[in-house]
């Protein structure tokens, strides 16, 4: 099959620890971030868990490959853009948290390994407007993987940590994926 399964594509299960709750709006000008940034004081550290849900041409589709990519044993050079929604539990009906938003592209001569980079956008009530930015790479055969978090927006200004995720569903004739994502974050 022509598809691959991205690292960050399982389902979120539950936030499990959160440093802040935020009962309004963040002001995202430029005059508040930068009175914000005069202000840091104590990082802390989340600990977040959720689900994240793929379905091949529907939340995820391919915009790109290269002339050789089909004749590749590793589809090198599949571009695909993704919107998988994201979940508190495993059941793609639970709680949504927000979205995995990126792009997932196969990058690997030697075996079928996914380079992705995205954004987990909140539309939650607690932290709906923030973000995290997240990059890494993961083979298919892991099925777990450890990704970066390189940055982030809202309460997640700063942000830094690790992201690891465990693929929890697949279905390759159907090209639905779920993937377990366990976040540990520190920010401000
Ligand atoms: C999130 O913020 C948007 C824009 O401010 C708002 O329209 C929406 O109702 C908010 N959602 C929740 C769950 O608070
Ligand atoms: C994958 O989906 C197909 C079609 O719904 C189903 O027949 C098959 O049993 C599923 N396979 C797995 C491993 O869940």
């Amino acid at each position: 099959m022509a598809w691959k399964v991205s690292i960050f594509v399982l389902v979120f299960w539950k936030w499990m620890i959160v440093a802040m709750a935020i009962s309004h709006p963040i002001d995202q000008s430029p005059k508040a971030v930068g009175e914000w940034a005069n202000n840091l004081r104590q990082e802390k550290v989340s600990k977040l868990h959720f689900f994240c849900h793929h379905l091949h041409g529907t939340t995820a589709v391919t915009i790109a490959k290269a002339a050789t990519t089909d004749a590749s044993p590793t589809l090198f050079g599949l571009l695909d853009t993704r919107d998988d929604p994201v979940t508190v539990g495993p059941e793609k009906s639970s709680e949504r948290l927000g979205y995995a938003q990126g792009i997932s592209a196969a990058a690997s001569l030697h075996e079928i390994s996914s380079f992705d980079p995205f954004t987990f956008v909140f539309t939650n009530e607690e932290f709906n407007g923030s973000s995290l930015a997240v990059m890494g790479s993961c083979p298919l055969s892991s099925h777990s993987c450890e990704a970066a978090v390189v940055g982030g927006g809202g309460v997640f200004r700063l942000a830094r940590g690790v992201a690891t995720t465990k693929v929890y569903y697949l279905n390759f004739t159907t090209g639905a994926a779920s993937v377990e994502i366990n976040i540990v974050v520190l920010h401000y």
